[in-house]
């Protein structure tokens, strides 16, 4: 390991809210690295910003009824917020688009010059559908059609969601426009094509192997299967949005986005220097082969990062280095369930930070980070992170031991009257130790242990104290307590060190609880397990770090989770419960409809003559615009019998059939199996 690192994070597309998965996948872990490796006295860059092209914003700029750049500046700014509330912090925070950085297209527009010109792109022209109403292109997940394998409907053009398989859009039958429901028309068009199979013969394949012992074992596999199956790929789409293809037989065409958007690493740093008044600078990291370059992002992204973008890298020729490490995670769900703001099942992030502390969401998060595989925000969860590890742990430890000193030593940290005991030397020597502990694991992307290995110290200081009785000692050893206290007051020293990655701001608050100057982030790593109070130390200030999370705030958030879901969905909530003895007071009966006609004086009334086995009922009811009365004719329904008789328009209604509705007015008749006869209960 060198000592400068460029760190980036995945460039979230400005198209919408981020969630905890985003941020938890490829921006906190980052955030973690870059704080760590700064306190260990190395030189680090992070970068990151929106992605800002491709058609899907161009699409949902339209629905929303914006310009594309003005879509993209409100969810630049809006995912910027979401960042914040995170306390994460990256040297810059630009963009793809030319209204954010003017470096972007001209660097864009080189990489695809040079590969070209160093014969890794070439072009053909292809077969594509086009709609004629829409006047483009479609894009394969913008054509819906019949899977030509399985016959199912709604076929997407890069897949079949019945039967999975991979489709040619070309292949769909019944092909229509998602957006405007045409049929599309199939047209030529050139496009151009980056040599993937040639890069990585030529590069790309020796230089993954030489990563094999080094990497995540989920990178390892997935970037295996994917070089053992290389085709060259189109970079160039028919669109107006985005970096124009810089060839003149290219008119009216754009840079792929993905062909773009790692490029935004590099143009963001070179605006982070020319703001800086340096505009040469950005070199120093990106062509510097001492300099490490990681990229943090989620399993979604791997190909693109550990294939195409370093093929690119390579390609271009001109002395960029590749990444040392792509450590990507897996999927981050919530409550079970994967995170889908239009769904409906999603957490409003600034609901969540009125109620929560920042370092609180980052100490959860962390600790169930999907490092390995899947996992899952819970409310439980977060509600056993925060009151077992934060309050019941760390926060005890920092309250106890400085409310005993502002009690009992008059507010100062004494130094050591007594030599220490065994358990006490042995704390006070761990603590280097479990520094060390935390900055390898962060270094190996081992983020939960690293946040496990702060609570394992808190914890023996917690001891050491239950051991120490100084509640007892203050009256029969003073010079023993004093060493007590001032080994826990080391301790917490040192867990401020280890708190200020994870959360930079419960670090600063423990460093002035313990009346010290500065900060961990500026003494950095290199003093954390010293010992500083031996000759007594400043007036502690001591405060609470955490508060509990009741029960009812949970359940109260599991309600609310689900009410979001009711009204995406268009669902009714649930009604209370009521007993069994309420129920078997409604007697559903099956009839058996032996005629229908419409109500003379209400459109959407059809009055029913039904068997119930006992008795013929006339029922009124408001299915005429759902049903035809032809086809009633019978049929079996369920009819609520014993409610009052109730008048519709002059005509007697003697019950009620049931039926489901939703709140977009969909009604759909219960039914029940072909042998039930006319009167049989239901129950
Ligand atoms: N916008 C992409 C996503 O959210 C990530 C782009 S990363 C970059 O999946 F490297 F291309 F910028
Ligand atoms: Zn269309």
């Amino acid at each position: 390991m060198g000592s400068k690192v460029l760190v980036t994070s995945a460039l979230p597309y400005a198209n919408g809210p981020i969630h905890f998965g985003h941020v938890v996948g490829a921006y906190l872990p980052a955030d973690v690295y870059v704080r760590t490796r700064r306190m260990m006295g190395h030189q680090v860059l992070y970068i990151c910003g929106t992605d800002e092209h491709g058609v899907t914003i161009v699409q949902n700029a339209e629905k929303a009824g914006m310009n594309p750049q003005a879509f993209v500046d409100k969810w630049h700014e809006e995912i910027k917020k979401t960042f914040d509330g995170f306390g994460i912090e990256f040297d810059i925070f630009s963009g793809t688009s030319a209204g954010r950085n003017p470096f972007h297209a001209p660097l864009s527009r080189e990489f695809f010059l040079k590969l070209h010109g160093n014969g890794y792109i070439t072009d053909r022209t292809v077969k594509q559908l086009y709609c004629g109403s829409c006047k483009r292109f479609l894009a394969d997940r913008y054509v819906e059609g019949t899977c030509p394998r399985c016959g199912a409907p709604g076929a997407r053009g890069d897949e079949c969601p019945s039967c999975g398989a991979w489709v040619d859009p070309l292949e769909l039958k019944e092909p229509r426009c998602k957006q405007c429901g045409a049929a599309p028309v199939v047209k030529e068009t050139r496009h151009w094509f980056l040599d993937l199979p040639r890069l990585a013969e030529e590069k790309i394949k020796e230089w993954f192997h030489s990563k094999a012992g080094e990497w995540k074992p989920n990178v390892l596999t997935f970037v295996e299967n994917m070089l053992s199956d290389l085709k060259d790929r189109p970079i160039t789409r028919d669109l107006d949005w985005g970096v124009p293809v810089p060839l003149e037989e290219a008119e009216g065409k754009v840079l792929y986005v993905w062909f773009d958007a790692p490029i935004g690493y590099i143009s963001a740093t070179m605006q982070l220097f020319q703001a800086r008044g340096e505009p040469e600078a950005w070199k120093n990291w990106w062509k510097d082969p001492e300099c490490e370059l990681i990229h943090f992002i989620g399993k979604d992204n791997i190909p693109f990062h550990v294939v195409v973008f370093p093929s690119m890298l390579y390609g271009v020729k001109d002395g960029y280095i590749l990444p040392a490490n792509v450590p990507a995670n897996e999927f981050y769900n919530l409550e079970g369930k994967k995170f889908s703001t239009s769904m409906g099942w999603y957490i409003p992030l600034d609901l969540f930070f009125r109620e929560f502390p920042t370092d609180a969401a980052r100490y959860a998060l962390i600790q169930s980070a999907p490092e390995t595989k899947d996992s899952d925000f819970t409310w439980k969860g977060f509600q056993t992170r925060v009151n077992n590890d934060l309050a019941d742990n760390l926060g005890n430890l920092a309250a106890r031991v400085l409310r005993f000193v502002e009690r009992y030593q008059e507010g100062k940290i004494p130094g050591p009257q007594a030599p220490p005991s065994e358990r006490e030397k042995e704390l006070l020597a761990l603590r280097g130790k479990k520094v060390e502990e935390f900055t390898r694991a962060v270094l190996e992307y081992k983020f939960r242990r690293a946040a496990t290995v702060l609570m394992e110290l808190s914890r023996e200081g917690n001891r050491i104290f239950d051991d120490g009785k100084p509640w007892v000692t203050r009256k029969t050893d003073p010079n023993k307590t004093a060493t007590t206290l001032w080994t826990c007051c080391e301790t917490l020293r040192t867990l401020a060190f280890l708190c200020a990655p994870l959360m930079p701001a419960t670090g600063r608050k423990i460093w002035e609880m313990l009346g010290l100057e500065g900060s961990p982030e500026k003494e950095g790593f290199s003093k954390a397990g010293e010992e500083v109070f031996r000759g007594g130390g400043g007036t502690v200030r001591p405060s609470i770090l955490f508060q509990k999370i009741p029960d009812e705030t949970v359940q109260a958030q599991q309600k609310a989770l689900v009410q979001r879901l009711q009204e995406a969905r268009g669902l009714e909530p649930f009604a209370p419960p009521v007993t069994f003895e309420e129920f078997t007071r409604l007697d559903m009966r099956v009839g058996e409809v032996l005629s229908a006609r419409k109500h003379p004086k209400a459109d959407k009334l059809l009055v029913l003559d039904v068997d119930l086995g006992l008795e013929r009922r006339t029922i009124v009811t408001g299915i005429a615009e759902h049903y035809d009365p032809k086809e009633l004719a019978g049929r079996k329904v369920i009819v609520l019998a014993n409610l009052p008789y109730r008048k519709f328009r002059g005509i007697e209604s003697q019950g009620m059939v049931l039926a489901s509705t939703t709140t977009d007015g969909g009604v759909q008749l219960l039914g029940v199996d072909p042998g039930a006869p006319p009167g049989a209960r239901v129950s």
